[in-house]
């Protein structure tokens, strides 16, 4: 895969999820994107297993050297599973966790001689990218939040606070439109009602395309498909999304 063209904004490469969509990544539960263009490097979340996430980075032709910033949405495995082998290949990581991770997972990151970032409220990481900062849920979660010559590209891991509680908060601290929304929207469980006004919600916040992935469901997938017909990205491991 080539580098980031001229002229393009963003590129973010999914480079672990349990959804497959190029054929020459291995899957697995999980959720890990990878993103340049911007000022800095971000690997936002690092799947579930160290091994199969540098096999993919090694596939897209992305040097774990390249990163520089690791942001981790929650304390769940399959999301922080791949940083201890990404810091061993690159310990010169500035690592973003929620402050609530426990201290051990903390002193960990230390030990490898990465830095690590303890967040509570909204911050920016680098030119044009954000944390949400902590929403409360079921699990506790930030989100990633990149300003776009488009309009706002959220990135999510499992949304357990609830996908649209997460795009409202967004909403309140950037007043600006929503372009993408991708990753995990954890609507595994949900009846086709509760779908059709998370749809509702999502059409009423604006947002412009969807990319449903890793946790959110089967039938949820097919219910934003069939309401944003080409405005869909089906994300999966290897998809590449572009923006200029
Ligand atoms: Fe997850
Ligand atoms: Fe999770």
């Amino acid at each position: 895969m080539e580098n980031i063209e001229e002229n393009s904004f963003l590129r973010a490469l999914v480079v672990f999820d349990n959804n497959r969509y190029d054929d020459r990544f291995k899957t697995d539960w999980g959720f890990s994107c990878y993103l340049e263009g911007l000022e800095k490097t971000i690997l936002f979340d690092t799947g579930g297993n160290g091994k199969i996430l540098l096999d993919n980075l090694e596939k897209a032709g992305i040097s774990p050297k390249k990163i520089q910033v690791v942001v981790l949405s929650h304390f769940h495995s399959d999301h922080t599973g791949g940083l201890e082998e990404l810091l061993s290949r690159n310990p010169a990581i500035e690592v973003w966790v929620p402050a609530y991770f426990p201290e051990n997972f903390k002193e960990g990151i230390r030990k490898k001689g990465a830095r690590v970032v303890e967040v509570t409220t909204s911050r920016q990481i680098c030119r044009s990218a954000f944390t949400s900062g902590v929403i409360e849920g079921p699990v506790n979660e930030q989100s990633l939040v990149l300003d776009t010559p488009r309009g706002l590209v959220v990135i999510t891991g499992c949304a357990h606070p609830g996908i649209v509680k997460i795009l409202s908060r967004v909403k309140e601290l950037f007043p600006k439109n929503f372009y993408l929304v991708f990753g995990g929207f954890h609507l595994g469980g949900a009846s086709p009602k509760e779908i059709e006004s998370i749809i509702a919600h999502f059409e009423a916040l604006g947002v412009k395309k969807v990319g449903p992935t890793h946790c959110s469901g089967d039938l949820p997938r097919k219910l934003f498909y069939e309401k944003y017909g080409e405005d869909f990205i089906q994300v999966g491991v290897g998809k590449e999304i572009i923006i200029r």
